[in-house]
Order: C-alpha cells, then sequence, then structure tokens
C-alpha cells in the first residue's frame, strides 16, 4: 500500500535548546536560512508524501505561520521589486497539504505520534523528527519508502553510532537479512553504553503499521516518564515483521549544540554565496 501521509511531532519543550526554545519552536530554530522543520517537509514531498500533519502544542504557532500566506510581506516584497526573496516566501506557502493537530501535554513522542490516529486512518504512514537532517542523493524517507513498498512490513531508519553515544538513542537488536537492512528483534530506549544490545541506533524516520496506534494506547511511560514510541514498537515486534533500514546519506543530529554546529558549518559550506570566505574565515580560525 502506498503511503501517502506522514507525521511529524514538534510538540516537544525543547530542553536541550534552552534558552532559545523558551519562547520559540525548537523546529523553527534555522540552519543558515531555513527552518529546521522546512528541511523535514521539503525531504517528505520529494520522497511523495501529499499530506503531511503537524503535531503541534502550546507556544509552536510560528510553525503555523512560517507555512502560511504572509500577505503584508508578499505586497512589500512585491511593491520593493525583491522578486528572489518574495518566490522564496511564496513557495513555502505553497508547500503540500499541511495539517496540524495539538497534543495539549507534552507526555512523550509515542503519545505525540497517537494524536495522529484521526488523520492517519487505517493505512501505513511515515513518522519524520525533526532533530535528523539527512543530506543524500536520495531522500531518505523515499529510501525507507522503497523498502517498505518491497517488504510489506513496517521499517524504522537506523545507523550505527559509536559505543558513547547508544544511550542517547533507542537501540535496536537485530539480525541482518540483506544489504543495509535488519530484521529488528527487540528494541531499548536509551540503555547505559554497556547494556545496549547493538550499536544500531535508531533515527528519525519511521515507516509504519497503523496497529501502532493500538500499541501505543496500551503504552505507559517508560524513560524519562514519557510514554516511548520505542515502547510500542518493542510490541509490534512481538506480533509483526519490524525492519531496521541503514538509510544511505549523512545525518545531523541538530538536536543538540555540536550536531546543530556542524550542520551549520556544512550547509554554509554548500552555498556557493558563502563558501569561499566562510572557508576562508574557518581557515584563519584553525
Ligand atoms: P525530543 O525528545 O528530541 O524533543 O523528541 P524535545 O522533547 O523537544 O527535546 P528535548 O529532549 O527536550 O531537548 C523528538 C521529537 O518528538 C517531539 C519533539 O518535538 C521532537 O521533534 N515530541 C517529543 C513531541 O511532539 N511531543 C512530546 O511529548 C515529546
Amino acid at each position: 500500500m502506498r503511503v501517502k501521509k506522514a507525521v511529524i511531532p514538534a510538540a516537544g519543550l525543547g530542553v536541550r535548546f534552552l534558552p532559545a526554545t523558551k519562547a520559540q519552536p525548537k523546529e523553527m530554530i534555522p540552519i543558515i536560512d531555513k527552518p529546521t522543520i522546512q528541511y523535514v517537509i521539503e525531504e517528505a514531498l520529494d520522497s511523495g508524501v501529499e499530506d503531511i500533519l503537524i503535531i503541534s502544542g502550546r507556544g509552536k504557532r510560528a510553525i503555523e505561520d512560517h507555512f502560511d500566506h504572509a500577505p503584508e510581506l508578499e505586497a512589500h516584497l512585491a511593491q520593493k521589486g525583491k522578486e528572489a526573496a518574495l518566490e522564496a516566501v511564496r513557495r513555502i506557502s505553497a508547500m503540500g497539504n499541511i495539517h496540524y493537530v495539538r497534543q495539549r501535554q507534552p507526555l512523550g513522542l509515542g503519545h505525540a505520534v497517537g494524536c495522529a490516529r484521526a488523520f492517519v486512518g487505517n493505512e501505513p504512514f511515515a513518522v519524520l523528527l525533526g532533530d535528523d537532517i539527512v543530506r543524500s542523493d536520495v531522500p531518505c524517507l523515499k529510501q525507507m519508502l522503497d523498502q517498505h513498498t518491497r517488504l510489506g512490513a513496517s521499517v524504522i531508519a537506523i545507523e550505527e553510532v559509536p559505543q558513547e553515544d547508544v544511550s542517547k538513542y533507542g537501540v535496536i537488536k537485530g539480525r541482518e537479512v540483506g544489504p543495509r537492512l535488519y530484521r529488528v528483534e527487540d528494541l531499548v530506549e536509551k540503555p547505559p553504553a554497556d547494556q545496549a544490545p547493538s550499536r544500531l541506533a535508531v533515527m528519525g524516520r519511521y515507516i509504519l503499521d497503523p496497529w501502532i496506534f493500538d500499541l501505543i494506547k496500551e503504552t505507559v511511560p517508560g524513560a524519562g516518564g514519557e510514554i516511548q514510541l520505542t515502547d510500542a514498537l518493542r510490541k509490534l515486534v512481538e506480533a509483526q515483521l519490524l525492519y531496521g533500514y541503514r538509510f544511505e546519506g549523512r545525518r545531523y543530529d541538530v538536536g543538540y549544540c555540536l550536531g546543530y554546529l556542524k550542520a551549520t558549518v556544512d550547509f554554509a559550506l554548500e552555498r556557493e554565496e558563502v563558501r569561499e570566505p566562510f572557508l576562508d574565515y574557518l581557515r584563519r580560525k584553525v
């Protein structure tokens, strides 16, 4: 079944990025001049998704405004003849079908995904987290969707991470069953480094069977007192096939300071107009 709907949870408090996230959504923090959530939405649309649901929450209105029309701004730019800026602004408000629902309390990622039940209905769907931005020739979600079509089962994105980092992620126990492909046998959220079942960490892209909504409903708070998606996935693997796919591409974890800085530097170096002077600056710095 073709996946046409994607869910982007964006209702978290962004504690790791305080104070920047006190009065502004973490998802609106830009890498250079584009909010992180826009990169993620572009990836979903480039992968063929038709409808996107953003799980919003208190203090997140800037996200809706960003993807809405901005008549005064557009009129101003048109009057001043700022064509490029006008085009950029118009392009954003024409981006796909974006819907919103509120998670009233940030009870965890699993709970946030559960808020998408009415939107998703009874079909497989994608989940994308804004903390992970992936640069790749084929969009990361498209790679996952291709696997989903081939396998006819839920697929989650995984990446090998250094041992000292496993405790930051959900980690899978799995068996390699093909190129880049693992059959997931178990998952554990944020394990201590010496107890992790592998170094294969779950990244922010999932293609899920709608049965996950029933499982989320039964899920009690876990790590950090939050209703964890990993715990619901754990129950899923008891009865259904779940695959982990080691996607091709470079992932940036922009949800914390160092990852954010790496993304900023790399993305800046891709920009023709700043590349040379910025390189020059970096060379002098190091
Ligand atoms: P994170 O744990 O990375 O985001 O959740 P956070 O809670 O905003 O950030 P920190 O950890 O406090 O710094 C992954 C994604 O899930 C969303 C977040 O917005 C983020 O995009 N999320 C998390 C929700 O939508 N609701 C929640 O209750 C928790």
